[in-house]
């Protein structure tokens, strides 16, 4: 579900995840491998308290593989742990807990000379709307089994969910919200569905899918909506009045455009990545 965000709410949840991410050894911060920068929300570092984070590109089934690589490589040059998942397979979950004791060594190694043997690794999951935060948390449990520790600070409602003997996750993820400041933005996280619907003009976002997709992605337009070499030197205005009509729309350009962010949404457009790499990471391009 797509949420409106209004500053009452902003503060609200920065309040909310604030509190909760004083429980936890590591953040593990879900973004859209489509749009991994644009869907980042930078105040994260400043309400974990510095906590260490892992960034997880989640989606990467319908990123662009090489730009989720180089994305990868990115991150890492910024000091930021990133790894790439597709949430509706189970096949790489496990490599959330295995890269979390990779970050949190020191401090493991630090528990175990202190005399606990097997010390549990405590996360939050936390991300903008519709990045896959519960699918994630939802493939994670094995058994679904909740720990219902009475930890100081957790409240009745939240519980701590085992995804294994040495990690545990809050059930309750905490939602941050979208950056709104740059319009570009906005059509990227409205694209790949972040953005509730009433925030954004769909023609506005459109026009904004059209330049880059005829820029970087032409063959994709070829192959869903039979765009033809002419079609694609149009401008994008010109090119959804055309694809309009060659759906049988006739003039409702509404209802191409509502149907283009769907399809993108549902990667039926292809796999596609909307945040530029870039220019030192992309090495061999
Ligand atoms: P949220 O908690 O961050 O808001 O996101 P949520 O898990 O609800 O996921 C949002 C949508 O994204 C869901 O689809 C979910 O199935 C889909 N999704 C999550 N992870 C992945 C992934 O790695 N790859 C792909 N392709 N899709 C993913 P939905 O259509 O809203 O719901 P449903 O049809 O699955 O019930």
């Amino acid at each position: 579900m797509t949420i409106q965000w209004y500053p009452g709410h902003m503060a609200k949840a920065q309040k909310q995840i604030k509190e909760r991410l004083k429980l936890v050894d590591i953040i593990l911060e879900i973004v859209d491998a489509r749009v991994p920068e644009s869907s980042i929300n930078p105040m994260i570092q400043e309400l974990g308290q510095n906590k260490p984070v892992l960034l997880i590109l989640n989606k990467a089934d319908m990123a662009d593989a090489q730009k989720t690589q180089q994305w990868i490589e990115t991150f890492k040059k910024r000091g930021i742990t990133a790894i790439a998942l597709d949430a509706q397979h189970k096949a790489k979950l496990p490599m959330i807990e295995k890269v979390a004791q990779e970050i949190l060594a020191d401090k493991l190694a630090k528990k175990r000379a202190k005399g606990i043997r097997n010390p549990v690794i405590r996360a939050m999951c936390v991300g903008v709307p519709n990045v896959g935060k519960s699918t994630i948390l939802n493939r994670l449990m094995h058994k679904n089994i909740a720990v219902t520790g009475n930890r100081p600070g957790v409240t009745k409602n939240q519980q701590w969910l085992k995804a294994s003997e040495r990690f545990e996750v809050l059930d309750t993820p905490g939602v941050l919200w979208p950056k709104f400041d740059d319009p570009a933005v906005g059509n990227k996280l409205a694209l790949t569905g972040a953005i509730s619907d009433v925030v954004y003009h769909a023609d506005d976002v459109v026009v904004f899918a059209l330049d880059y997709f005829k820029q970087f992605y032409p063959n994709q337009l070829r192959k869903t909506y039979q765009a033809t070499d002419a079609d694609l030197e149009q401008s994008s205005p010109e090119l959804i009045m055309i694809l309009t009509k060659r759906l049988g729309f006739k003039e409702d350009y509404d209802r191409f455009c509502i149907k283009f962010i769907n399809d993108a949404r549902q990667g039926k457009l292809g796999r596609f990545t909307l945040d530029p790499v870039p220019a030192e990471a992309k090495g061999n391009d």
